[in-house]
């Protein structure tokens, strides 16, 4: 008998988490308005809302931070992570910062100026948040295929090269501060960039004299992809691949609280010490002296450790199958999602699972209540309520695809938890006919709504 797969890991902490009945999420759910963010930790059975700093730490981790230094420069924790970004990202210079919104915000105080285009394969919320804010305009040149869910493609997340030349033909280079690259693209599902990709905007980039800037959250997950299904790569291991990729970047952003596997922290990294320079004043007004940027030791330990754990292969190849797990009882079940399985999530395809609901009353957040009902699980919407209404007509903003996602922290869950989500989705699609209304807006920010909305049953 073949020997099946398991995890590359045995568990030495648990902590408890608690199921609840329907009633109980009914009456939690209507004092939360409506609103996932809103309901308590414990109100919740599996939490599926972010994987961002919600993994497990190892026990090197762990060990790794009861040796932090907290001195306030120069502290050894600030070398150890300053080593492992030499070491496996190649970068000679960077800041630390207290994740990664605060890495965009240190960056783009230097680079982005009012008026500029930056290019990119959809960039995340506060990434596009950091460029408008400064009055510069994202223009996302992801591939066509990953707008539809169905569509089978090893690199969903990559970008079109021809929308890409477009821009960079339109705009002057002055205007253009630098392409950013989003591994994986987390808005297109969990899903990769190839190496063949990456070379390709990079050597663009090149050519109009433009910068090219990693949005690196996940990274370790796109490398594991490109050797999994990449020609010529099957023999390279992750940290060959990493090396290779960062080889094409300018400029790295990261969030540490997605492939590094701590539950705080991020950093800047820079080629250009000119730029580093400039970008170091930004961090000391916003995060930190340039030795710690917003980080205890400790956790720039648990980073650096994070870092070497997160690109190795076996803990990935667990990981990763994790998710395909979860995919493959889905597609058993016929329930329709973004497809191939991500990295990180399951994408729902909830205009297909929910078909008979109005757009006008938020599908996506209609199926995240609906599956938290039906057994505790908490998604995000990714949909009408994230996108905000149009800053001009203050019209909803109805966009292509209205997802839930479902995104599944490392080294947390086991595939038991995997089964019951699998299930409550299912039930959830098969009384699809059912379920016909959503919800209403009662009160709403005027950005950024998603986190705070309130709503009413219809
Ligand atoms: N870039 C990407 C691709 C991200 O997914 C995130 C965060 C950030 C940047 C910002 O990093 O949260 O550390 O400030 N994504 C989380 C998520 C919040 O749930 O996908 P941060």
């Amino acid at each position: 008998m073949e020997i099946p797969f398991a995890e590359s890991y045995k568990i030495k902490m648990v902590e408890s988490i608690r199921k609840s009945t329907r009633e109980e999420r009914e009456h939690w759910i209507k004092n939360a308005k409506y609103n996932l963010f809103n309901l308590r930790s414990d109100q919740v059975y599996i939490d599926l809302l972010t994987d961002s700093g919600t993994g497990a730490m190892s026990d090197k981790q762990w060990g790794a931070m009861m040796v932090g230094d907290e001195s306030y420069a120069g502290a050894r924790s600030y070398y150890n992570m300053k080593n492992a970004l030499k070491e496996i990202l190649g970068f000679d210079y960077f800041l630390p910062t207290h994740q990664g919104r605060a890495a965009e915000n240190v960056l783009f105080s230097v680079l982005v100026k009012e008026g500029q285009i930056v290019p990119g394969n959809s960039h995340f919320d506060t990434t596009k948040g950091h460029i408008e804010f400064r009055k510069a305009h994202a223009i996302d040149c992801t591939i066509d295929e990953a707008f539809d869910p169905e569509h089978i493609h090893p690199f969903k997340g990559n970008v079109d090269l021809t929308k890409l030349e477009k821009v960079l033909k339109e705009y002057p280079k002055e205007q253009i501060p630098f392409i950013v690259l989003t591994l994986t693209n987390n808005t297109a599902g969990g899903q990769p960039v190839s190496m063949e990709n990456i070379k390709a905007v990079a050597q663009m980039a090149k050519n109009y004299g433009i910068k090219l800037l990693f949005d690196s959250a996940r990274f370790a997950e796109n490398a594991y992809f490109i050797k999994i299904r990449e020609k010529g790569y099957a023999d390279k291991t992750i940290k060959e691949i990493v090396k290779e990729m960062y080889q094409y970047a300018d400029y790295a952003t990261m969030s540490s609280k997605k492939d590094a596997i701590v539950n705080m922290g991020g950093f800047v990294c820079f080629r250009d010490e000119e730029v580093f320079k400039q970008a170091s004043t930004y961090n000391i007004m916003f995060e930190g002296f340039i030795t710690y940027g917003g980080m205890s030791g400790r956790d720039m330990d648990a980073l650096a450790v994070g870092l070497d754990e997160g690109t190795e292969f076996d803990y990935l190849e667990t990981r990763i199958k994790q998710v395909a797990y979860l995919g493959q009882k889905l597609e058993e079940y016929g329930v329709p999602f973004q497809k191939p399985a991500g990295g990180h999530a399951i994408f729902l395809d909830a205009t297909k699972v929910l078909p008979h609901v109005p757009k006008e009353e938020y599908i996506a957040q209609t199926l995240g209540i609906e599956l938290y009902l039906e057994a505790g699980v908490r998604g995000v919407e990714i949909g009408t309520l994230l996108a905000d209404r149009d800053p001009d007509t203050h019209e909803n903003r109805y966009p292509k695809l209205e997802l839930l996602r479902l995104a599944i922290p490392r080294r947390t869950y086991t595939n038991n938890h995997m089964d019951v989500i699998a299930a409550a989705t299912k039930n959830v699609f098969d009384r699809r006919d059912q379920i016909t209304r959503g919800y209403k807006i009662l009160k709403e920010a005027p950005i950024l709504r998603h986190f705070t909305v309130e709503l009413e049953k219809l």
